[in-house]
């Protein structure tokens, strides 16, 4: 088993919200169409970001690349990690965030 974790400041989201080209580099289509319809999009897209680099820190691969880890929320809200070439129910991470920060933790089993 392996674990990661990660925390990024909100703040630095907040110029990224509108930046199309940004978000695209870094976030699933469904990733920013989920963080766009919410109040704070700058808090769930760094939260998204924290997962990405957990998610990296657990799997330690130096080939995956941070547009490789995506995030989906379940219908109950709980988020669910996706990972090219990976089996997905092998990884597990949980997020929150606050208006200044988000964190995210993932386990690799
Ligand atoms: C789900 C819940 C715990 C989130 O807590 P919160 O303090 O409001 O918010 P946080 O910033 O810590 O977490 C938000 C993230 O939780 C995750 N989340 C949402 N529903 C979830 C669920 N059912 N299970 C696990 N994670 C969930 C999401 O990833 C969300 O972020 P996202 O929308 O960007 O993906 C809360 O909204 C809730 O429903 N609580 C119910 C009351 C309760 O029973 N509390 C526990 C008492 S011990």
């Amino acid at each position: 088993m392996n674990i990661g974790i990660d925390i990024e400041e909100v703040e630095r989201f907040d110029k990224y919200v509108k930046n199309d080209a940004y978000l695209k580099r870094i976030f699933s289509k469904d990733e920013i169409k989920y963080c766009q319809k919410k109040a704070k999009p700058a808090q769930n897209l760094a939260a998204r970001f924290a997962a990405k680099e957990a998610v990296w820190k657990a799997l330690n691969d130096n080939k995956l690349i941070i547009s490789d880890i995506s995030v989906k929320n379940a219908k109950d809200g709980r988020p669910e990690v996706y990972v090219k070439d990976k089996k997905q129910n092998k990884i597990k991470v949980s997020l929150s965030h606050t208006k200044q920060y988000a964190a995210a933790v993932a386990v690799v089993v």
